[in-house]
Order: C-alpha cells, then sequence, then structure tokens
C-alpha cells in the first residue's frame, strides 16, 4: 500500500481510518517521516496505540483520535491520503464513509484501502452467514467502490488481486485459535471460541466459493 504513495514524506499528512493499534502509523512515521492521524471508534486499541507510539518514539507524527469514519471530526481537505485497512466493512453506512474520506481529502490526494468484500458474482443471500455474525446487512464489493467513488470524481489508479489471501488468512487464524482452543477458553468462554471458530469456517467456505475478494484499491480524488 505504502508503494502506492511514493511521494510519501516529512511533511505529508496521512489519516488511517480504523487504525486499531496503529501499528500501519507507525511503519508509515518511522519509515517515510509523514504525519499520520490515526482514526478509531475503540478507545481501548487507541490506548494501547498511544502506548506503542509513545514507546517507539514517534508520538509528534502519530497522533490517535477517538471517532468514527461515518463522522470524520476532521478539516476539508486537510490530508495528502487516506490510509484503511480491513476497516470499512464494518459500516452499515460505507456511501457516507466515502463521502467523508472525499471530504478529508485535498484535492488530487490519494485513497488506497483494503477492505474484505464479496466478489461481484456472488449471488445474493450466500453470505449470510458471514454477515450474521459481524451483524452486517451487506459487504462491499470491487464494483461497488468503482461505481461509488467514480460518482465522487475519484479516478481508479490500481486494483492489485489479492484474493487468495483471504482462505489463507482466515484458515490460518482457525488453525491457531483450534491449536490454543484449551488456553483460550480459560481466557473468555466455550461458546465464543466456538463461535469464532464456526464464524472463522464461513469466511473459507466463501472464499473456497469464489464469493469473496480482497485486495489494494488505489483512487486518487480529482485535482
Ligand atoms: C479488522 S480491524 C483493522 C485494524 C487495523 N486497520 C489493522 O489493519 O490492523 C477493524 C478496525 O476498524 C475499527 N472500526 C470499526 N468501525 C469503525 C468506525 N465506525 N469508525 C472508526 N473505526 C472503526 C475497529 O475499532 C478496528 O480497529
Amino acid at each position: 500500500m505504502a508503494a502506492a504513495l511514493p511521494w510519501l514524506s516529512a511533511g505529508r499528512t496521512v489519516i488511517d481510518l480504523g487504525a486499531g493499534y496503529g501499528g500501519s502509523a507507525r511503519y508509515l512515521a518511522a519509515g517515510h517521516g509523514c504525519n499520520v492521524v490515526c482514526l478509531n471508534l475503540s478507545e481501548t486499541q487507541n490506548a494501547t496505540n498511544r502506548k506503542l507510539t509513545g514507546a517507539a518514539g514517534l508520538a509528534d507524527r502519530v497522533s490517535v483520535v477517538h471517532g468514527s469514519f461515518e463522522d470524520v471530526p476532521e478539516e476539508d481537505a486537510s490530508f495528502d491520503a487516506v490510509w484503511s485497512q480491513d476497516a470499512i466493512l464494518h459500516s452499515g453506512n460505507r456511501p457516507r464513509v466515502l463521502d467523508e474520506i472525499s471530504r478529508v481529502l485535498r484535492p488530487g490526494g490519494d485513497f488506497v484501502f483494503t477492505d474484505p468484500m464479496q466478489s461481484d458474482t456472488c449471488p445474493p443471500g450466500v453470505l449470510a452467514p458471514i454477515l450474521d455474525r459481524i451483524h452486517l446487512d451487506s459487504l462491499g464489493s470491487p464494483a461497488f467502490y468503482r461505481e461509488e467513488l467514480a460518482a465522487r470524481g475519484f479516478e481508479e489508479r490500481s486494483w492489485t488481486d489479492l484474493t487468495e489471501h483471504m482462505r489463507t488468512h482466515y484458515s490460518r487464524v482457525a488453525q491457531t485459535l483450534q491449536g490454543r482452543y484449551d488456553e483460550m477458553v480459560s481466557r473468555c468462554s466455550r461458546e465464543y471460541v466456538d463461535n469464532m471458530l464456526r464464524g472463522l469456517d464461513h469466511w473459507v467456505t466463501g472464499a473456497d466459493r469464489g464469493h469473496l475478494a480482497w485486495g489494494i484499491f488505489h483512487f486518487a480524488k480529482a485535482a
């Protein structure tokens, strides 16, 4: 993803939407010298992010902001790039998130992201087991992002299709969880771990059936 932004350097500004623990922000700030705002809805993750960022000596370049990517608490046109990894799927209103991305990005700025998506050929209804578990009505798709971003004046720069990683990722998480089953049920509940294993299996099945898509999208906002 960083390779899509070769101009990243000191003084440039990036916002990471749904930044989790801020690993990407520290990578960008340390490796490229840019300033990164981590926006995230979880105060628990934000506290861990601040601790890790402080320990890395990057607090002057990485700031952690509590908030939702459906209502970004930042000025219009204030970022050179919007970055997001595997977070936008959690929104029940993705068009609103794309409006916010368009608003905070400066003209000519870049939007680079990954998101677990349904494939463009996914038949209706088949993802219900996946969606029910994460309390969503839908997933985005490559076609959805292309259409919605084109309507907002964005131009597609690249799509790196890495869909085969979906099966690898979810099956390896399941294997690891299964391998540490006793330890994990002692730390949460058996019901939680069993539900998690069933949920992971739905993602693996969805990937095997060609219903899912994942990769790196890069769009540029009109100058
Ligand atoms: C799968 S995690 C990905 C975290 C991080 N981007 C990474 O790749 O490690 C999804 C993240 O989205 C965040 N998130 C979910 N809904 C959000 C919202 N409406 N606004 C901001 N962050 C949100 C969650 O708190 C979580 O950190």
